[in-house]
């Protein structure tokens, strides 16, 4: 395949407050994790699949993968994560195919992201060459307030995006990156940009929300009760 996405699904899950990691929390009847996959598989493109897990269920996510992957099971493979989302994104990398060309990194806990939201990214990094990340404008209005919370000002909201994954990237700029390493950054444009690979923002899609809290959690069995009925 030239293309391969790296779905991160080793962090702990701390805000969610569940017994589980948070991508082996059950959504509707499933785990977080196979709801992802959903979006993965379908995606029409042949497409190396790379899932991080926890170290301890690195067994169980092969299950997993190995189930949503049904006949594509060839290009599916699961590795264990590390401290920090970066990390884990690291150990993902090192296991890209030779023919891979466009790298898309995505959070497992954006469990109802469609296919097309995560094949519309790696369009846009084969036409462009460079990364592309989706994102949203941004609803509120933005205050930045001083150590005591007096408000200092408001935030030219329109030069902001509220950003997602999956974030997309030619192959030899996020190797490139991540070889280098630094700080820990957040998301994977930020790293790429400390290296100077800019990246452009692209429509996101509201459906590619993150799972962080509880609440986030009923938002997703909420959606998926509607598209069932
Ligand atoms: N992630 C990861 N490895 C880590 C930390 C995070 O693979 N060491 C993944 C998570 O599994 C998730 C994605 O990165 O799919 C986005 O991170 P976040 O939503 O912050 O998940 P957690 O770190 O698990 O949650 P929290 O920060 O609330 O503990
Ligand atoms: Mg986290």
């Amino acid at each position: 395949p030239a293309r391969a996405i790296i779905v991160v699904a080793a962090g702990s899950g701390q805000r969610l407050g569940a017994e589980r990691p948070k991508a082996f929390v059950a959504l509707a009847g499933r785990s977080i994790l196979e709801h992802c996959l959903d979006g993965v598989f379908g995606m029409h493109e042949a497409t190396q699949v790379i899932v991080v897990a926890p170290a301890a269920l690195v067994p169980e996510a092969e299950e997993i993968a190995f189930r949503a992957a049904g006949a594509a099971r060839d290009y599916v493979s699961v590795v264990s994560g590390g401290a920090t989302r970066q990390e884990s994104v690291h150990a993902g990398l090192g296991l890209l195919l030779d023919s891979v060309q466009t790298v898309l990194v995505h959070d497992a806990a954006r469990a109802l992201a469609t296919s097309d939201h995560l094949a519309r990214v790696a369009e846009i990094v084969e036409q462009t060459g460079g990364g592309v990340v989706p994102g949203l404008a941004v609803a509120d209005t933005i205050k930045s307030v001083d150590a005591g919370d007096t408000i200092t000002g408001t935030v030219d909201r329109s030069a902001l995006r509220a950003v997602q994954t999956p974030q997309g990237f030619p192959r030899e700029q996020i190797l490139a990156a991540y070889a280098a390493g630094g700080d820990d950054h957040t998301d994977d444009a930020a790293l790429c940009a400390a290296h100077g690979f800019s990246s452009i923002v692209v429509a996101g899609d509201p459906l590619a929300f993150k799972i962080t809290t509880p609440w986030d959690l009923q938002r997703a069995e909420r959606l998926l009760a509607e598209r069932a009925a």
